[in-house]
């Protein structure tokens, strides 16, 4: 199992190309199965669970090319199977993006229960509900959502919590079903808006992604496109966060700054100076340590849950005493126990994390548990003194893009060991 050794000491210095967002990457690929036509992917990024959702379109028959560029080709013609199998689902909870699409074009899906994860018990009953009252017949057994309809109808569905997976699910659903469907209290994240486009794009009428109420007037049939998936905005988040708590200079090409209002409000509360481009954010924290800040997740545009660890790595080695208070998941702070084996001084306080910035870091061997946990320890690793070996970094895989090689670009010495 690979691990990552990682000298800590050199602040980030330079500029990095940020890939396509994972979250907006999988939904879009999940939405493929609604076109008769073949569909262009552009901007897709390399990650292994873009490949464990290209291997589950694969294992369904469909035909999946990808160039060296990562333009993705899918071509539906040929599918034969409507079932997304435990192994690949439990290995990728976003497996469960499939059921939707597969329900409203074939009227039929055997999509295997999630199960267990690092972070929560994230439950899938939301999808479930808002399926059987567009008049599917769901019965769950043996592990598997069983799903069939004739035609899914369409109706007014009250998300009780804002989803964001369970958002995109239905409003791929209701692309296709007959008449109108409107999901109340949506989820506004910028991958939900992103999907929104790109069904837009295959024929399909979606209105007001982006606020709590999505409107979708479903057609008959979706066509192929091409379209190119929005920037990563926490691959952006985890690298600016990296050049705030080294004390670096990093600008971030190819980015989407309008996603990440709530990030780059706080990290200019540490003490950062940033200025802005179309697609371009340079942070300049030049040999000064941060000032710790409270951080408070919930849904967009609120501060993202995705980025909360990495903030409580860099509240680890700032001035002051920061909170991170976490309200979507209820158990994200496996890291905590990581970043104190590296001598940060963090205490756990039901679901917030109070923690008072120490001088110095020091390396030590330490465990990822989950994607963007893994993201804290790196930041971690890169200011601490010594050497820190990451171990467990297939959870890194899953979401960053040629993470080493863009930390080396950025003047860091990170390297891969097996
Ligand atoms: N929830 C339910 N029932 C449901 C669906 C959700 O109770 O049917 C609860 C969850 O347990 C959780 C809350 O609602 O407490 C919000 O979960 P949500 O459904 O929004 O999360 P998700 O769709 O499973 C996506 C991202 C996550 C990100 C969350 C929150 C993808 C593929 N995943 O997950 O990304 O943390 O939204 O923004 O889009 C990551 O990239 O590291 C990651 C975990």
């Amino acid at each position: 199992m690979d691990k990552l050794l990682i000298t800590g000491g050199s602040p980030l210095q330079g500029e990095v190309r940020i890939s396509g967002s994972k979250n907006a990457a999988l939904p879009i690929l999940a939405s493929t199965l609604l076109t008769e036509t073949p569909t262009l992917i552009k901007n897709v990024p390399h990650l292994r669970d873009v490949t464990t959702m290209v291997g589950l379109l694969g294992h369904m028959g469909v035909e999946v090319t990808i160039d060296d560029r990562l333009n993705v080709q899918v071509d539906t013609s040929s599918i034969h199977s409507y079932s997304a199998p435990y192994d690949l689902v439990k290995t990728m909870r976003a497996s469960v993006l499939v059921l939707g699409p597969l329900l409203a074009r074939f009227g039929h899906a055997d999509v295997s229960l999630p199960g267990g994860c690092a972070i929560g018990s994230r439950p899938v009953n939301l999808h479930i509900q808002g399926l059987r009252q567009m008049g599917a017949e769901i019965n769950v057994e043996n592990g598997y959502i069983h799903a069939r309809a004739k035609r899914l109808q369409g109706t007014v569905l009250y998300l009780d919590l804002v989803t964001v997976t369970g958002t995109e699910n239905l409003m791929m659903a209701a692309a296709l079903a007959e008449g109108t469907t409107v999901l109340e209290n949506a989820a506004k994240e910028p991958e939900v808006v992103d999907l929104a486009h790109c069904l837009n794009s295959m024929g399909a009428k979606i209105q007001g992604a982006g606020t709590d109420t999505i409107e979708i007037q479903g057609v008959e049939h979706l066509h192929g496109t091409e379209y190119v998936v929005l920037p990563d905005r926490i691959e952006t988040g985890t690298y600016l966060v990296a050049a705030a708590m080294t004390g670096g200079q990093v600008r971030v090409k190819q980015a989407d700054p309008a996603s990440l209002d709530a990030v780059l409000a706080k990290l200019r509360e540490t003490g950062a100076q940033i200025q802005i481009g179309a697609d371009w954010i340079e942070l300049n924290m030049a040999g000064r340590r941060p000032t710790a800040v409270d951080i408070y997740t919930a849904p967009h545009p609120a501060f993202p849950t995705d980025m909360q660890a990495q903030f409580c790595a860099l509240n680890a080695v700032a001035q002051g005493t920061g909170t991170v208070t976490e309200t979507v998941f209820e158990n994200r702070f496996m890291h905590i126990q990581e970043l104190q084996r590296l001598g940060a001084d963090i205490r756990l306080e039901g679901n917030t994390a109070i923690c008072t910035g120490v001088e110095q870091l020091f390396g030590a061997p330490v465990m990822a548990t989950d994607l963007r946990a893994s993201a804290s320890l790196v930041l971690a690793a890169l200011v601490a003194k010594g050497d820190t070996l990451v171990d467990r970094i297939y959870h890194l895989d899953r979401g960053y893009e040629c993470m080493e090689e863009k930390l080396m670009q950025l003047g860091c010495e990170v390297r891969r060991v097996p």
